[in-house]
């Protein structure tokens, strides 16, 4: 059945939004920040205005209430991305996600030498921590390129990157090239030389329903708002054996279990990378996100976004001067498509759609080794989700037009 997406749009007050300009909003800027749908700003509104109190810390009613909520948040976001409250951190984002497994995990395993591989591919979340890593502990990293023709990872160079591997950190779906990496392949072949592997789920969350257990990676990060969730939360999935080889990363209040003028010990288990306040509001509401998310099947939603992606590009291709980085024509493909003309500045497009109304993404995306790569300082994306319409493409295709045809 495919999706109402008409119902699905009347879920989001920010679509009926009207720029100063007069422009109806079309936004395509779903891989940067998804929108949020009316529940999950309410069960935001709901904590702050009948129950807003700190987590685990007192005995009153409304601390009560506010750590139930927190607790039963977990209990539905790790069951959604099918596993145990357990085996689930709260951090603020995939970012920190990544620094908690650079930080909480390898420094506390991983020695001078050891091998860490990661992917051109990869937002600079999940290759500045291991620059920085190799710096302070002299492990290697080893960047697996891409192939510039077919926009995929080069899988031989893989292969011959994996010998002696430790920890395999790759990109489950490009947030530039909205390519999807062939993760198990990589999950198993990392396992069968004795490596860790993390995958960056920020971008393949929106698109598909994880599965932690199934998928058998030992780290995923995910990131709430680009899934219909708040900013300021996200967690990091962990399976049992690895958080048991974990160390504190940052330290403080809540992760403690004594404190005297002696040292410290810690909690066990996620508590363990919990430390101060918790998120409260950002839990409830990303614990509303996935209750609204569970309404749909996923995979409908992917084939919604990929054919907007792939309609979209056709028709961009054919306006003279455009040339698109990825291949939106691949089944795995998802929502983003990167773009530049050969003749306007990608900062000038990108204010002239604006005119018309279209919010896109302009810049490095946060990955300058895939751009030096692609041999470009940036591109445009138009990137698409589940209540975006093959109308708003039309409209937006026909004002790319234009402005080409006028300012080239
Ligand atoms: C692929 C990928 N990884 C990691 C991140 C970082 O996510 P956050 O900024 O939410 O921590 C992003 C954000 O754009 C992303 O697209």
């Amino acid at each position: 059945m495919a999706l109402d997406v008409n119902a699905i749009r009347n879920d989001f007050p920010i679509l009926s939004r009207v720029l100063p300009n007069g422009h109806p909003l079309v936004y395509f800027d779903n891989a940067a920040t998804s929108q949020k749908p009316k529940c999950v700003i309410d069960a935001m509104t709901q904590y702050y205005e009948q129950y807003n109190s700190n987590a685990h810390r007192a005995n009153h009613t409304l601390a009560d209430e506010a750590t139930q909520a927190l607790e039963s948040a977990r209990n539905k976001i790790s069951s959604y991305f099918g596993t145990n409250p357990e085996n689930m951190i709260y951090t603020s984002g995939a970012t920190e996600a990544i620094n908690l497994v650079a930080y909480g995990w390898a420094r506390y395993n991983l020695q001078k030498g050891d091998v860490i591989v990661i992917t051109e591919m990869e937002h600079h979340a999940d290759i500045v921590p291991w620059q920085e890593l190799s710096k302070e502990k002299g492990v290697e990293v080893r960047y697996v390129p891409i192939n510039t023709e077919s926009f995929t990872l080069d899988m031989e160079a893989f292969d011959v990157a994996l010998d002696g591997a430790k920890l395999v950190c790759v990109v489950h779906t490009s947030n530039v090239l909205g390519i999807r990496n062939p993760v198990e392949e990589i999950i198993l072949k990392s396992h069968a030389v004795g490596s860790r592997v993390l995958l960056d789920c920020a971008q393949g969350a929106p698109h598909e329903r994880i599965s932690f257990d199934n998928m058998d990676a030992d780290f995923i990060a995910i990131s709430a708002h680009k899934m219909a969730g708040p900013t300021g939360i996200g967690c990091l999935l962990v399976k049992s054996d690895v958080m048991d080889k974990m160390g504190p990363f940052m330290t403080g209040g809540s992760m403690i279990r004594r404190v005297t003028t002696d040292g410290s010990t810690f909690q066990e288990g996620h508590a363990m990378f919990e430390t101060g306040t918790p998120r409260i509001a950002e839990a409830i509401g990303w614990g509303a996100a996935v209750d609204w998310l569970s309404n749909f099947d996923m995979k409908e939603v992917h084939a919604h976004v990929h054919n907007l992606a792939h309609f979209a590009s056709q028709e961009m291709s054919k306006i003279n001067g455009i040339r698109i980085f990825g291949d939106p024509s691949r089944s795995d493909s998802s929502g983003a498509v990167s773009f530049l003309h050969d003749s306007i500045q990608s900062q000038d497009l990108a204010i002239l759609l604006d005119e018309g109304g279209f919010a896109v993404r302009t810049g490095h995306h946060c990955a300058q080794p895939l751009m030096d790569a692609l041999g470009v300082p940036s591109t445009n994306r138009a990137s698409f989700w589940i209540y975006n319409t093959e109308e708003e493409v039309e409209s937006f295709v026909k004002h790319l037009r234009y402005i080409c045809d006028r300012f080239s």
